[in-house]
C-alpha cells in the first residue's frame, strides 16, 4: 500500500460510498499469541465498533461486514459454537449504542441454519435500528455469493412459474432485485484483511466493478487510521467501468 496522509475524522476526498470487508486473519492472531482461535474472534468482534463509527466522519455511507460464511460450518464444532455464542452476545451488547449512535443494521445470508434465537436477536436489532440513518452497516452471517445467488435464482424462477415476471424481461437489472442486498448500493471498495488475496465467496455479483485492498494486517489490528489511509487511496483509483476518457 502507498504511503498516504492519514485522514483522522476529517472527511475523505473520493470517499467510498459502500465498502465492504473481509475481516480475516482472527485465528492467526490468536495463534500467535499462543491463545485458542475463539479469543482472536472475541478480539476481532471488538474492532468492528471503531470502524462504524469512523465511517460517517470519513463519508462512508454503507458498510457491509463478513463476519461468517456459509463454509466456515466446515470449522470444528468448538469454534462454530464459539462463534455462534460471540454473535449472540455481542448483538445483545452493541445493540444500544448502535441504536445510539445512529447506526442502521441489516443482515444478509441464509437464517435457515441459524439458531432460533440468534436470528430473533437479529431480527430484533434490524428493527431496532430501523429509523436510522447515519450510518448502514450489513453484517454478512452464513452468507456466500453463490448460495445468495442460488436462492435469487430460485425465487426468480417460482415468479416465472407463477406468471409473475415475463422471461423475456429478465435482464442485468432483474437477479439484484432478489439478492439478499436489494437495497443496497454496489461495493465500491472491498477490502480484505490478513494477505489473502481472495474473496472467498463474498459478494460475488455486487463486487463485479469494485475496487480491491488485499492488507497483510490482520483484523483485530485493524484501525481506523489504516481504514481511512484505503479510503484516501480509493480517491485516487480511476474507475473507467470499461469506458476509455476522452
Ligand atoms: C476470520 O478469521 C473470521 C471468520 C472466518 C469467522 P479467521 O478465523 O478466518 O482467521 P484465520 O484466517 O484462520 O487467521
Ligand atoms: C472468509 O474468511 C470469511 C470471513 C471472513 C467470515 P475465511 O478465512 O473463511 O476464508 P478462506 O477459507 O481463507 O478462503
Ligand atoms: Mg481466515
Amino acid at each position: 500500500m502507498t504511503a498516504v496522509p492519514d485522514p483522522q475524522d476529517q472527511t475523505v476526498e473520493g470517499c467510498p460510498r459502500h465498502v465492504a470487508i473481509i475481516m480475516d486473519g482472527n485465528g492467526r492472531w490468536a495463534t500467535q499469541r499462543g491463545r485458542p482461535r475463539l479469543f482472536g474472534h472475541h478480539a476481532g468482534a471488538k474492532r468492528v465498533r471503531e470502524i462504524v463509527e469512523a465511517c460517517p466522519g470519513f463519508g462512508v455511507e454503507y458498510l457491509t461486514i463478513f463476519a461468517f460464511s456459509t463454509e466456515n460450518w466446515k470449522r470444528t464444532q468448538v469454534e462454530v459454537a464459539g462463534l455462534m455464542t460471540l454473535f449472540r452476545r455481542y448483538i445483545t451488547k452493541e445493540t444500544r449504542a448502535l441504536r445510539e449512535k445512529g447506526v442502521r443494521v441489516r443482515f444478509i445470508g441464509a437464517r435457515t441454519r441459524l439458531d432460533k434465537k440468534l436470528v430473533k436477536l437479529m431480527q430484533d436489532l434490524e428493527e431496532a435500528t430501523a429509523h436510522n440513518t447515519l450510518v448502514n452497516l450489513t453484517i454478512a452471517l452464513n452468507y456466500g455469493g453463490r448460495d445468495e445467488v442460488a436462492r435469487a435464482t430460485k425465487r426468480l424462477a417460482q415468479d416465472v412459474a407463477a406468471g409473475r415476471l415475463d422471461p423475456e424481461k429478465v435482464d442485468e437489472e432483474t437477479l439484484p432485485r432478489y439478492l439478499d442486498t436489494y437495497v443496497l448500493p454496489d461495493p465500491d471498495l472491498v477490502i480484505r484483511t490478513s494477505g489473502e488475496a481472495r474473496i472467498s465467496n463474498f459478494l460475488l455479483w455486487q463486487s463485479a466493478y469494485a475496487e480491491y485492498e488485499f492488507i497483510d494486517t490482520l483484523w483485530p489490528d485493524f484501525t481506523k487510521q489504516e481504514f481511512g489511509c484505503l479510503c484516501t487511496a480509493f480517491g485516487g483509483r480511476d474507475r473507467r467501468f470499461g469506458a476509455v476518457k476522452t
